[in-house]
């Protein structure tokens, strides 16, 4: 949600802004602009569109090895050139890229302009900017030509910050200093440190063509890049002395490979990235090895929050963890948990699902968690993410850097991890594993054939294309499945709508007749998840329902039985595996049919309208 960049080194800054910007285009892409500083001036550019729009311009800007960028996800202001960041003060010498929302800007605004300060825009940011204006000293100058950094740059941006209520990951330049400064509260920062250059971004991702060598910033910390060096400091002006982590993704993993769209690279990596997330996980007496760092006899109950896709992920966890170790689960909206003042009780679990680890609303509910003295325990996939950094203990997804704004390869990974610790969980409290009717054994069996399984039903691809070219004028769609298949349905729905714009609703197939089921219609595709599984039976009754009123059935099924084939031709075929692990194949068939959708309509799938892959704004 925003992505900010800044770079303080040898080479020459605009490149690097451009190429950094467009690895953080996911995180917003409405507008964008840069902010250059040479020979005391500052040199900017915005635009209202991409960052490939913003491309040309600052390129042609200014020679210079010091700057900021940033692409913007509107909350405040519509997107246009004038609300784009960088925002400046009066004077147009202090520049301001901001990722986050200033939840008090309208009274500091109006005390701003008594002040005399006047504002171009309708952004929240912008009053960053006059504050530290306000705050800011050129006093310590000595003269224009000392260049080196005399101001109180840090002093003001911390003065303005101490006044601000909300989130925030800023980057500041003033025209006088050679230096920035970066502040963060709330919204993620990271620094790469170089080789005589030090680079600032919202995400490791824009700072790995550089170094694998980062810090990242804690709420409330400050860092100030000056010619090869970087300090970072508390709003009390105390050096804080930090470790340096190391990223383990490679810059390659975040290229597209020959793929049209990163969405649809990380739908067929998902053998591979399920294979990464079970490796050195199960031993070869089958025991799962889980470094999880919480008294395991505590548990009573487990409460998990999510958001969006890694909600539905949850869901599905929810069935494992009560059917196989036994444990009560509640799930929630992250979003709804914090505010409905939840009981938490000795023995209380918080399993926050995240796969960026900085979900705004995932983060709150975690911190509220802790607060009320739950043990928390994180799945997440950005190693060193502040949801990470957080929980008391942690089980990484490894599937590696998920670019594509609709989330594929992370759910898949979620539901493996919430399966491994389910089976822990189990295993730890000595109960028999009753998962399907085979037990323990044949569930082990059927994970290690997960990849290849996968792989299998991802050769369905050209079937699907098919079924996509029919139905992608269909003006909405419903997704049906039981048990397990339930939240399917609601994730190949979530898929659906957020990047082809098809309204589609996922409902328990069963409960389509109170109420749905006034929709069916001949115009209307009803997916439905019909693997074999213990509620069979029922879904094709469910399906006969839909037939009886003319809905145009599309089934995700094991085998075209004449069962099926009776009840519609739009059929696909995935392998059968072990019941626990169906979810993730036939989600995968239904994450290519959103795809094909959205591409057949010309939707740039990895940028749809309106939507940001990581949402840090509660
Ligand atoms: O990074 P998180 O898993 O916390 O993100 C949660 C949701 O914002 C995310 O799953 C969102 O719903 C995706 N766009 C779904 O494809």
């Amino acid at each position: 949600m925003c992505g900010i960049i800044a770079y303080f080194g040898k080479k020459d800054v605009a490149p690097i802004l451009i190429d950094g910007l467009k690895k953080l285009e996911y995180r917003g892409y409405d507008s964008a602009g840069v902010c250059l500083l040479s020979d005391g001036n500052l040199y900017s550019a915005k635009v209202k569109g991409r960052v490939a729009d913003l491309e040309k311009i600052a390129l042609s800007l200014k020679s210079s090895n010091i700057g900021i960028a940033h692409t913007r996800w509107a909350t405040h202001g519509e997107p246009s050139e004038i609300n784009a960041h960088p925002h400046f003060d009066c004077k147009n010498e202090i520049a301001v890229v901001h990722n986050g929302i200033i939840e008090n800007y309208t009274t500091l605004k109006e005390i701003l302009e008594k002040e005399g300060h006047k504002f171009v825009s309708k952004t929240d940011t912008e009053v960053l900017s006059h504050l530290i204006e306000k705050f800011y000293s050129p006093t310590k100058i000595l003269s224009e030509q000392n260049l080196g950094g005399q101001g109180n740059l840090e002093e003001a941006v911390v003065k303005a910050l101490k006044l601000v209520v909300g989130t925030y990951g800023i980057a500041v330049l003033h025209k006088k200093e050679n230096k920035i400064v970066v502040a963060r509260c709330g919204s993620p920062i990271v620094l790469g440190v170089g080789e005589g250059e030090n680079i600032i971004a919202s995400d490791t991702v824009a700072v790995l063509p550089f170094t694998k060598k980062v810090i990242y910033l804690n709420d409330n910390e400050m860092a100030i890049l000056t010619e090869n060096k970087y300090e970072i400091k508390n709003f009390d002006g105390q050096v804080v002395e930090k470790e340096i982590d190391e990223i383990k993704w490679t810059a390659a993993e975040i290229e597209k490979k020959g793929f049209k769209h990163f969405m649809l690279k990380e739908i067929f990596e998902q053998p591979v990235s399920i294979e990464n997330t079970l490796r050195g996980r199960i031993d070869e007496q089958l025991n799962v090895r889980l470094t999880v760092d919480i008294d395991l006899n505590s548990i009573k109950r487990v409460l998990i929050v999510a958001c969006g896709t890694s909600w539905h992920s949850a869901l599905i966890g929810e069935h494992f963890i009560e059917k196989i170790a036994k444990i009560p689960v509640k799930v929630d909206y992250a979003s709804e948990f914090r505010y409905r003042n939840p009981i938490i009780e000795e023995g209380d679990l918080v399993i926050a699902i995240s796969q960026s680890g900085e979900t705004a609303d995932t983060l709150a509910a975690l911190r509220e968690a802790k607060n009320k003295g739950a043990k928390t325990l994180g799945i997440i996939n950005v190693v060193g993410s502040t949801i990470g950094r957080e929980v008391d203990s942690g089980i990484y997804l490894h599937a590696g850097p998920e670019i594509g704004v609709a989330s594929t390869k992370a759910f898949s990974s979620q539901v493996m991890a919430l399966l491994l610790f389910a089976v822990f969980m189990a295993q730890h409290k000595k109960l028999p594993i009753s998962a399907g009717t085979d037990g323990e054994k044949e569930l082990f069996e059927s994970i290690k054939l997960l990849p290849s399984k996968i792989d299998e039903a991802l050769h369905q691809a050209d079937n699907i294309l098919s079924l996509a070219e029919k139905f992608k004028n269909s003006k909405s769609f419903i997704y049906l499945g039981r048990g397990l298949n339930f939240p399917v349905a609601l994730e190949g729905a979530l898929k659906l709508k957020e990047i082809s714009y098809i309204y589609a609703e996922g409902y328990p197939a069963a409960e389509m007749k109170h109420g749905p089921i006034a929709l069916v219609d001949e115009e209307m595709p009803v997916v439905f998840l019909a693997t074999k599984d213990a509620t069979y039976s029922k879904i094709l009754s469910n399906m006969e329902e839909v037939k009886a009123r003319g809905g145009q059935i599309i089934a995700v099924v094991n085998e075209a039985d004449n069962d099926i084939l009776n009840l519609t031709k739009n059929i696909i075929i995935v392998p059968k595996c072990k019941e626990e692990l169906m979810p993730i194949i036939n989600t995968v068939v239904l994450q290519l049919l959103a795809y094909h959708i959205a591409n057949l309509k010309g939707i740039d799938v990895d940028k749809p309208k309106n939507l940001a892959k990581s949402v840090t704004v509660e």
